[in-house]
């Protein structure tokens, strides 16, 4: 197995090993999950993408989620991402649900932050791509943290942030998340911090889904959020990936910012999302909430 470093330190593509590898033999399996460790994103290309073959790589790592309510994917594990009009065939239009879902992917977010048990990692497969646009971004969250003032960071560290499904998705439409989805997606909360236990590195755990911070006022709180977002995700911190049939990218959630880039409406795009919750192995324990920051106002 080689690696190839792309991003600002965080991305690096994978050759030499491909899915039907770490899915068939364990020295592939713990190659591939130490380099998922220290790099956070993972690109493989060319590969002979299959349902089954992503499920039964995925796997691998851990258990998966099953897709949530009153989306594409229901009850199975794959999250769908797509402006194909199953039934028809057709693309469907600009505010359609599955158009302004692409919108709400489009905010700085990590997957699952809203669920119990959170996700350890997502692995996307490129299927109908777009001629131009529909890239996706990348920013590490581990470099986030390592950029932060020091007295910032020490405050961080216990701090506890909640996560909400519907907040995310109110940025783009105020009913995007219907009645069905939000009793099924309540708030959560976790730390601020999530650390990875295999290097003992850690990572700032935000995203578009958190609207508050235990113990602080809500003004003060999102700025404090806005401003932490911005700085994650500032130029030169990112990297772009252009998605090329056949590519599938592994990305960590505990670590890593994404989000979708817009494509033209007329133009079709479908991938597919299968995600691995995360457990006690994975940091999960340290990341519960503990004592409540104080208020500083
Ligand atoms: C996802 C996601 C962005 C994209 O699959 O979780 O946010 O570019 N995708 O499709
Ligand atoms: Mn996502």
């Amino acid at each position: 197995m080689e690696l190839k470093q792309r991003g600002p330190g965080f991305f690096a593509e994978v050759r030499g090993v491909g899915l039907a590898d770490v899915t068939a033999r364990d020295d592939a399996y713990a190659a591939v999950r130490a380099a998922f460790e220290e790099h956070s994103v993972l690109l493989f290309r060319e590969q002979a993408i299959t349902d089954a073959l992503q499920v039964a790589f995925s796997q691998r790592f851990g258990p998966l989620e099953i897709a949530k309510a009153a989306s594409l994917g229901e009850g199975t594990p794959f999250s769908i991402l797509t402006n194909i009009d199953r039934a028809t065939g057709a693309l469907v239009p600009p505010d359609h649900k599955e158009a302004l879902r692409a919108r709400a992917n489009q905010l700085w977010h990590t997957d699952s932050s809203f669920k119990i048990p959170p996700a350890l990692a997502s692995v996307l497969s490129a299927r109908t791509l777009p001629p131009a646009g529909g890239e996706t971004e990348f920013a590490s969250m581990r470099r986030a943290w390592e950029r932060l003032p020091e007295a910032l960071r020490t405050r961080l560290a216990d701090a506890n942030a909640w996560h909400d499904y519907a907040h995310s998705r109110g940025k783009i439409a105020p009913h995007l998340a219907s009645d069905r989805e939000k009793a099924a997606l309540p708030p959560v909360c976790w730390r601020m911090r999530w650390r990875n236990p295999a290097n003992g590195r850690d990572a700032l755990y935000v995203a578009s889904h958190t609207y508050a911070i235990d113990g602080m006022p809500n003004d003060e709180a999102q700025a404090l959020l806005a401003e932490l977002i911005a700085a994650a995700t500032a130029p030169g911190c990112t990297w772009l990936h252009r998605w090329r049939p056949g590519d599938v990218v592994m990305w960590d959630n505990r670590a890593i910012l994404h989000r979708g880039r817009p494509w033209p409406d007329d133009q079709p795009r479908h991938m597919l999302r299968t995600t691995i919750t995360a457990t006690e192995a994975d940091g999960l324990a340290e990341m519960r909430p503990g004592r409540a920051v104080r208020a500083t106002a």
